[in-house]
């Protein structure tokens, strides 16, 4: 996890087998786990969250590239961005920005890649403001409430959605 600029990750070769483009993004405040609302969010860093991905990618057959930004015009210029040059699906934690942003909705509209929602914490159980997702109805899916274990289901996820997308 870097700057919206750079990217975490390397390429893993799976037995010649074609590798998926998997971008990652974590938005606002995501940055602070480990140190935020530990009752909610747990004692896993954000590094350790992407270390745990980059070992299921290789399992999986994926490669990663993982940004985290507490902006909403950089989430969207790295969308935009990445599933032009790169990217064949997106796994998203939006953050706060899940209950407020008309971009980034618009944004993965857009695309036209697959996009998984993700979600540390069940936000159905939470406070009501984040029971609305403008995220979810533009995504193929979602995972929350599962720790960090939601971005594993949520690239399984990913990868599920990308094996039933005719080419
Ligand atoms: C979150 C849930 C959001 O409501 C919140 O604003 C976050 C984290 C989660 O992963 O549980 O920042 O997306």
């Amino acid at each position: 996890m870097k700057t919206p600029q750079k990217y975490w990750g390397w390429c893993h070769n799976h037995g010649g087998m074609m590798l998926k483009n998997i971008l990652v993004i974590h938005g606002p405040n995501l940055n602070l786990l480990g140190k935020r609302e530990p009752k909610i969010y747990g004692k896993c860093t954000l590094e350790d969250i992407n270390i745990e991905l980059e070992k299921a990618a290789k399992r999986l057959g994926a490669k990663l590239r993982i940004f985290q930004a507490n902006l909403e015009g950089e989430i969207v210029n790295i969308i935009q961005e990445q599933s032009e040059k790169w990217a064949d699906a997106i796994v998203i934690n939006p953050a706060a920005y899940t209950h407020t942003s008309v971009a980034i909705r618009d944004c993965l509209a857009a695309v036209k890649i697959p996009a998984v929602e993700v979600h540390i914490s069940n936000v159905f159980g939470r406070e009501e403001f984040r029971h609305k997702s403008l995220i979810a109805p533009v995504a193929a899916g979602g995972v929350y409430g599962f720790g960090k274990e939601s971005y594993i289901l949520g690239l399984q996820a990913a990868l599920c959605t990308l094996k039933k997308v005719k080419k």
